[in-house]
């Protein structure tokens, strides 16, 4: 899907997706220089985590990080290449899935997911993952649709709704007819995090600004996130002492029933 629709993606959003130089979160770019939560990046290793062409990664590679751009769509990452080019810096690339990251255990000071793979994988998958590779004390930083638009999405029309559209109870895999995205109760996303030895160190729910307008909603969508949070954007510390996770789910964590949609 990502291979299919990469061009008509760049088309519509990398206006949006370059303001502040591309090192802004969510859907509604909240610049980095404002919420401050990946720090210094200077000498840092930093690993983006679905990073298509890779805005935040040649941004960051400019403010001093050593940064790795990973994604699994070979089209994406030909964007990336191409905008290394127009941008004049070089990191390398991977192509990789974000349930096997290809790298070493503590290779990395800083993982980074702005609606990236997080969003498209299954949390029960990655959050160890990331947490492997993660040195002690690194920050995993990522965007995500909030439960409660999960929870009040009209997913056949794709709009926002002030109806319960499905159970909170249960929330995993959530599937339409192009893709499959991901979302857990707020307790489960918690209890996850500390079973791989995160800690949350902030959770931003950001409102949607007045006047600038997003690519990614409609404008009735975007008068909605004024009113509820749309978006989650976790910052997270691996703790400096707990044990590396195990791979495998069943030791990090229960998959919960998946929700029934009404
Ligand atoms: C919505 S885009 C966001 C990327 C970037 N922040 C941007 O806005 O251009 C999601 C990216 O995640 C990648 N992705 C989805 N599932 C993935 C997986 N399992 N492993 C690695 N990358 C994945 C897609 O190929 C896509 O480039």
């Amino acid at each position: 899907m990502w291979d299919r629709t990469a061009a008509a993606y760049e088309r519509r959003h990398a206006a949006v997706l370059r303001r502040d130089g591309g090192a802004a979160w969510g859907t509604f770019r909240i610049s980095e220089r404002r919420l401050r939560l990946l720090g210094n990046v200077r000498g840092k290793d930093v690993l983006e985590l679905g990073c298509g062409s890779a805005g935040w990664s040649i941004a960051l590679t400019h403010a001093g990080a050593r940064v790795v751009g990973l994604d699994f769509s070979p089209v994406r990452l030909a964007q990336a290449s191409a905008r290394m080019r127009a941008t004049r810096v070089r990191f390398p690339l991977v192509v990789a899935r974000a349930e096997a990251i290809p790298f070493p255990d503590a290779r990395f000071d800083i993982v980074l997911s702005d609606f990236g793979a997080t969003t498209f994988t299954d949390p029960y998958r990655t959050v160890p993952e990331v947490a492997r590779v993660l040195r002690a004390g690194g920050l995993f930083v990522f965007a995500h649709s909030s439960p409660l638009r999960s929870l009040t999405q009209d997913a056949r029309n794709d709009r926002q709704t002030r109806r319960l559209m499905r159970d909170y109870f249960g929330l995993h895999e959530l599937r339409d007819r192009y893709s499959v995205e991901f979302q857990l109760p707020y307790g489960e996303w918690i209890r996850l995090f500390a079973r791989c030895g995160l800690s949350v160190l902030s959770l931003i729910e950001p409102a949607a600004p007045r006047t600038r307008r997003t690519t990614y909603f409609t404008a009735r969508d975007q008068e909605w996130a004024r009113h509820w949070p749309v978006e989650s954007i976790w910052q997270l510390r691996r703790s400096q002492d707990s044990q590396r996770p195990h791979r495998s789910r069943q030791s990090v964590g229960r998959r919960p029933a998946t929700a029934r949609r009404r």
